[in-house]
């Protein structure tokens, strides 16, 4: 079996390459002078099976992703697998407002179209599965974030809206404690309203736990929920960590912040290996 990653994760695939006892394989990576991409895989791979990681974010991603898969399937592979770690565009799965593209089907239909089987890991949609015009499944990278939070004794898991409620409920059964799920409404991309309902943090060590971090404005609202009920610790956690534009300034309100590297960054503790190693 061969590991080939792009530019969005070198260590990642490095560290799946070694997990599996497979070979991690190069590729030339870079851009023409008009910025257009050029890929060239530098192993013999013809009649391989042949894993590629790569990111749908942010949209040069894709380009690159697509070209592998094309560079790969050319150079006559036996299998192709695609693992995506972090699947951009997943929460565009219908249309809200008519007119609107369907982002998800559009990326997963061309990704689909060039592989014999999809993994992704804690998608934001499970339902864009079906997009994928081969085997796709969702690897389920919570038991990774839980390994890690144990060393932080939490007392109470969190789950800040609705959507994490089945996540949340997982971790908190593996770290054996309770759940308690908020109530977000969402005014728009960068503001939410949420409430908490009865809840009794006070003296607690909590952890807030999401799939995807983007401008902190969820996991903030909540933690200062916490904070204001008399908390002691609150942690937040996360699958995907995008921290854009001030999330860490918004998100200073929480005593530490961890997520994956299914997105490299200053807060990725963990890494997802392990549970894509196990499901491949
Ligand atoms: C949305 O439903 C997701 O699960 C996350 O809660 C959301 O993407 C987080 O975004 P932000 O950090 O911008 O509040």
């Amino acid at each position: 079996m061969y590991v080939i990653s792009g530019s969005t994760h070198q260590r990642l695939g490095a560290s799946l390459a070694e997990e599996m006892k497979a070979e991690f394989c190069g590729v030339v990576n870079r851009h023409f002078p008009d910025g257009e991409r050029y890929i060239r895989i530098l192993m013999d791979i013809e009649n391989q099976d042949v894993v590629i990681v790569q990111n749908t974010f942010p949209d040069k991603k894709i380009v690159e992703l697509l070209l592998m898969l094309q560079a790969v399937k050319d150079a006559g592979a036996k299998t192709i697998t695609c693992v995506i770690p972090y699947m951009g565009y997943s929460r565009q799965e219908r249309v809200f407002q008519s007119g609107e593209a369907i982002s998800a089907k559009a990326i997963a239909g061309a990704i689909g179209s060039m592989c014999d089987r999809v993994f992704t890991i804690n998608v934001h949609t499970p339902s864009i599965l079906n997009f994928f015009d081969c085997e796709a499944k969702d690897i389920n990278g919570s038991r990774e974030v839980v390994r890690y939070l144990k060393g932080f004794k939490p007392q109470m898991v969190v789950a800040p809206d609705e959507g994490s409620r089945d996540r949340c409920a997982l971790a908190a059964e593996l770290l054996k404690v309770p759940i308690h799920v908020m109530k977000k409404v969402r005014i728009d991309g960068r503001t939410v309203e949420t409430t908490s309902g009865q809840i009794d943090v006070k003296g607690v060590t909590a952890v807030i736990l999401d799939d995807i971090i983007s401008t902190g404005g969820t996991i903030a609202t909540a933690a200062n929920i916490l904070r204001d009920g008399g908390a002691e610790r609150v942690f937040a956690a996360c699958t995907h960590g995008l921290f854009i534009e001030d999330a860490a300034n918004r998100l200073r309100v929480c005593d530490d912040i961890l997520s994956s590297d299914t997105l490299e960054g200053v807060y990725t503790r963990f890494s997802v290996a392990p549970a894509i190693a196990d499901a491949l």
